[in-house]
């Protein structure tokens, strides 16, 4: 059983969004688990397609408040009330074109989960923090803070997506060997900050140009159990092939 989050984010129009949904929502998903993430103004309309399939739906980021005056904002609570059950948080390209901080992250993180949501959360180093060797001390950081008043039930386990800045749209995945290294620290801290109860799972996926001939040797990789995909997710035909090659087909 894998997850696999397709990030469009602002790649594709309400109406593309929701052909490509029902595409999803009439393949056959194997033992994946997809969650769609389209722009906000697409939300209702996807929601519509995939209401009463097993494909779930999620938001590509939110607000740390329900109400605020907060123009511009997505609060929570609407995306509860229109179906969401997924958040995506702290997504690199919102930390690095949208000034979005460790706080803030830990803010929205906690304002999901506040509001019955799934949060998935992102992490990973920069090119140059991954040249410099910071590799693990900037993954921990992140975990750490985002994780800093956590509130995660056994019920819900953590889902956090380790996704080098570097390898989003390059071209270039990271080794499937390093993800699966990111993915034991990301455990170990989230264990820390959350408590060792046995019960308390946390979820790892990899991001960053995961396509249909790289995803298997990811998957085989220990401790990922599934992917946040942007480019190959925005395409019917690279999207299915995606869920093909994973389900081994
Ligand atoms: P990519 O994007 O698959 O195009 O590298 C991943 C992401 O931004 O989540």
């Amino acid at each position: 059983m894998s997850l696999l989050v397709a990030n469009w984010k602002m790649q594709l129009s309400d109406a593309e969004s929701a052909a490509l949904a029902a595409a999803v929502a009439a393949a056959d998903l194997g033992g994946t688990d997809v969650v769609l993430c389209p722009s906000f103004t697409a939300l209702p309309d996807v929601r519509r397609v995939v209401y009463g399939t097993r494909v779930g739906l999620g938001a590509q980021d939110c607000a740390w408040e329900a109400r605020a005056s907060l123009t511009g904002e997505v609060s929570p609570a609407d995306l509860a009330a229109l179906g969401c059950r997924y958040v995506i948080v702290g997504h690199s390209e919102r930390r690095l074109h949208l000034g979005e901080t460790d706080a803030m992250v830990a803010r929205k993180l906690q304002a999901v989960l506040e509001h019955g949501l799934q949060p998935i959360l992102c992490v990973g180093e920069s090119e140059e923090q991954w040249r410099s060797g910071a590799r693990e001390e900037v993954i921990a950081e992140q975990v750490r803070s985002a994780l800093t008043a956590c509130a995660f039930t056994v019920a819900q386990p953590l889902i956090v997506a380790y996704e080098p800045v570097w390898a989003i749209g390059s071209g270039h995945p990271a080794a499937p060997m390093d993800a699966a290294h990111a993915a034991s620290l990301i455990t170990k801290v989230a264990l820390e900050q959350c408590g060792t109860s046995a019960a308390f799972r946390t979820l790892v996926l990899y991001g960053g140009s995961v396509d249909a001939e790289n995803a298997r040797a990811f998957l085989d990789a220990d401790g990922i159990q599934g992917f946040l995909v942007g480019t190959a997710s925005q395409s019917a035909d690279e999207l299915l092939g995606l869920l093909a090659a994973i389900a081994g087909r």
